[in-house]
């Protein structure tokens, strides 16, 4: 491992967080619930489990890809995978190349099944590499999920990215067909289209992490590290969470849809369910917290969300997320524009 890849590691995770900011537009204001009077059930019949693939996860949101790669972000993980053990919610690491490459570090992303032995943990590589790959990043973890990350924007402003994304799909079908575990094809914050969508699920995809803009930024984050010309006109590229989500209706009784990408509280997390997610992954606002406070704050954080998603549930009538997944919903302004451009939603 060099200092160089090391640093790439502790960079993402302080430029991500020097970008952090909780205030401001969030895509999630263009979706608005109904209020109806009369809930006709009680708080406590509320079950807010679901499913992904053939997971079972207590509760409808897990702490998505991060971090490893680094004794400081290994720390990061350890703190993580104690909140995830606490709290009971499933949790992804971040790319494992680094420690394919390189096997003293795998250590940074193992961590996460020391101190979790008993929660669900996804683990991540990229879509350049193979099913070979994927094979190892799941045996570092006894993971109970591959994410394959899919970052075609990120590779491009990064610096040091990759320029050549032909293999994708071969590797996309080895993935399929080579893997045991649930693999999940996920966007790092950029969206899908409907098209993409279609072309995974003909090569025998099953589960997508939409992965929408409107949260962590990685055009942002690599814009920043480049030392010269800037690419600045990447900065708003791809699909907010919201679009993202309405792209994928065709296809919500067919594949399992993930929603990520800007997601900070519990009516985000509602909002994804009610389109149909079946679960939703948030990685910026919880390593916010944990970076800026500490994992009392992020369990607390964690258990005010889970409470919080019982009272909307109950006020949107609906005792299990399935039900929570047949709410009607009212989309309005941009994302409104961007459904009848689209011809979509
Ligand atoms: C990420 N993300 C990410 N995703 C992935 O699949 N592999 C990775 O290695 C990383 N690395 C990473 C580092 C840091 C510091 C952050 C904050 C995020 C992307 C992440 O899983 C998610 O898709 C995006 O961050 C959008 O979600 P949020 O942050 O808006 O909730």
């Amino acid at each position: 491992m060099t200092t160089e890849q090391q640093n790439r590691k502790n960079q993402h995770v302080s430029i991500a967080e020097s970008f952090y900011h909780k205030e401001g537009e969030s895509p999630f204001q263009d979706l608005r619930f109904v209020h109806h009077n009369f809930p006709n059930m009680a708080v406590g019949d509320v079950d807010l489990s679901t499913s992904i693939g053939k997971l079972k996860l207590d509760y409808p949101f897990y702490i998505n890809a991060m971090t490893g790669g680094s004794e400081w972000t290994k720390k990061l993980n350890a703190g993580l995978s104690r909140v995830a053990a606490q709290t009971g919610i499933a949790m992804a690491v971040g790319s494992q190349s680094v420690a394919i490459r390189e096997p003293e570090m795998i250590e940074t992303f193992s961590v996460a099944r020391k101190e979790n032995p008993h929660g669900l943990i996804f683990a991540n590589v990229g879509a350049n590499h193979n099913a070979q790959a994927g094979l190892q990043a799941i045996e570092m973890l006894q993971a109970d999920a591959l994410q394959v990350h899919i970052n075609a924007p990120q590779e491009i402003v990064m610096p040091e990215g990759d320029r050549d994304f032909s293999m994708w799909p071969d590797h996309f079908q080895g993935f399929i067909d080579q893997i045991q575990v649930p693999v999940i094809f996920k966007e790092v914050g950029f969206g899908f289209s409907k098209q993409s969508i279609q072309q995974l699920k003909a090569l025998g995809a099953e589960i997508i992490d939409l992965g929408g803009r409107g949260g962590t930024n990685f055009s942002q984050i690599e814009n920043f590290r480049r030392k010269e010309y800037k690419y600045d006109d990447l900065l708003d590229w791809g699909q907010t969470t919201p679009e993202s989500l309405l792209e994928a209706q065709d296809h919500i009784s067919s594949l399992d849809i993930l929603a990520s990408g800007g997601v900070r509280t519990a009516m985000d997390i509602a909002k994804s369910l009610a389109l149909g997610a079946k679960a939703v992954g948030i990685a910026g606002e919880f390593l916010h917290t944990l970076i800026k406070e500490d994992e009392e704050a992020l369990i607390d954080k964690i258990e005010g969300l889970k409470e919080e998603l019982a009272g909307i549930y109950t006020l949107l009538g609906a005792r299990t997320t399935q039900e929570l997944a047949q709410t009607d919903i009212i989309v309005c302004g941009q994302t409104k524009d961007y459904c009848q451009a689209r011809e979509i939603g």
